[in-house]
């Protein structure tokens, strides 16, 4: 399969640092692979031969956008201060800083940094960051025109992914634009991969660089949650999000977007006996919840406007939400005994939908 390249694959094999009992670092983990400019060059997906290694750095390739195409999709020149988490070598910044005010590169690596520098000397308005800790703390707030990070975000924990989404909007300044990628979960050659992969990091044996996965729905609701307006999201084996920093701002109504919810009962493979009672919470301009049973049978509209202090406090922006339950206590007439999916489609003012049960909300009815 092309799209993680084998090359890189098999250099994460080589480094499955710790010895055991130990847990590195992000930092050690990326310094031990960079020891060496082999290992270097390999992790950061392409060969050791430097022309190849420049033109992917300003065209890219089918894994990684180039410095070409940051420039294009951010609009950048000469008066832009620009920063990269995790830039590696500088594959990118080498190409992008003669066309940008400032270009700055951070990563967690000393080992990749000293490489880096060494490709950037000459480059008067490159500057190089190690980063002790996930976070950017050394940069201020809105200081940034750009803030990107490419071929990185596979290779962390999603609580360290979420954590520089919020750093990167906090040193952005307002309206900036942001770039991030991962590999893509649901895409079925990338599950494939991980499903290839999942068995060697099992349990206390996980390689600290190893490539992980998110779904494009997890990156989109990090993004949102964090303050980013998503103005262009990929969904193909990469997921590639184009963003732009939204001003800090309460929920707006009638905002396009289809409400969103949980159901709290039945619960999913529940045994239901005589009546059926359905209850949850949905957000975001709910004006009614109509219950079904197996996509054709109505059981009627839920009763709106139960108390669920929780869910406010939960989802702050919505500032009515104290009000967001529903339930719905009903005979399933015509329903025979045995399994049955269940739909709780919510509305909103605008006539957006959304089925609250999904695919896989099910109940056994006893009868
Ligand atoms: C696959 S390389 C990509 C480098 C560069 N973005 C590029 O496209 O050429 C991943 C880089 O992320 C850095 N990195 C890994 N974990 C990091 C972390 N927690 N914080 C910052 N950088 C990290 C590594 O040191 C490495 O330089």
């Amino acid at each position: 399969m092309r799209s993680i390249p084998v090359r890189a694959q098999a250099w994460l094999g080589r480094f499955r640092l710790p010895r055991p009992g130990a847990e590195p670092g992000y930092g050690s983990w990326w310094n031990a692979i960079a020891s060496t400019r082999a290992g270097a060059y390999a992790l950061t997906y392409v060969v050791d031969d430097e022309d190849d290694y420049r033109s992917r750095g300003w065209d890219g390739d089918e894994n990684s956008f180039g410095a070409r195409q940051f420039i294009e999709m951010a609009g950048l020149g000469l008066r832009s201060r620009v920063l990269e988490i995790g830039c590696g070598l500088a594959r990118i910044g080498r190409e992008m800083a003669p066309h940008v005010g400032e270009w700055h590169g951070a990563d967690i690596s000393r080992n990749m940094l000293a490489l880096a520098r060494e490709r950037t000397n000459g480059l008067g308005n490159v500057a190089l960051h190690e980063l002790p800790n996930v976070g950017l703390a050394q940069f201020a707030d809105a200081s940034f025109d750009f803030v990107y990070s490419t071929i990185v975000f596979m290779h962390l924990d999603k609580e360290d992914v979420f954590q520089y989404l919020l750093e990167a909007w906090r040193v952005l300044r307002p309206d900036g634009l942001a770039y991030f990628d991962t590999w893509n979960l649901l895409h079925p050659d990338t599950y494939r991969q991980w499903r290839n992969t999942q068995r060697g990091n099992v349990g206390g044996s996980k390689v600290r660089g190893r490539i992980q996965f998110a779904t494009p729905q997890e990156l989109r609701t990090y993004l949102e949650d964090v303050g980013f307006d998503v103005l262009r999201l990929d969904d193909d084996r990469l997921v590639r999000a184009l963003c732009r920093k939204a001003p800090v701002r309460p929920y707006e109504p009638n905002d396009g977007r289809p409400p969103f919810g949980y159901i709290d009962e039945p619960r999913n493979g529940g045994i239901v006996k005589e009546r059926l009672h359905v209850a949850g919470w949905a957000l975001d301009d709910v004006t009614r919840i109509e219950v079904k049973v197996d996509g054709r049978l109505v059981l009627g509209d839920a009763r709106l406007g139960c108390p669920r202090p929780d869910v406010a406090e939960a989802f702050p922006r919505y500032r009515h939400g104290i009000p967001c339950g529903f339930a719905l206590d009903a005979a399933p007439a015509g329903v025979a005994a045995g399994r049955h999916t269940l739909q709780v489609v919510a509305t909103d003012t605008s006539g957006a939908m959304t089925d609250l049960a999904g695919n896989h909300r099910s109940f056994v009815f006893a009868g």
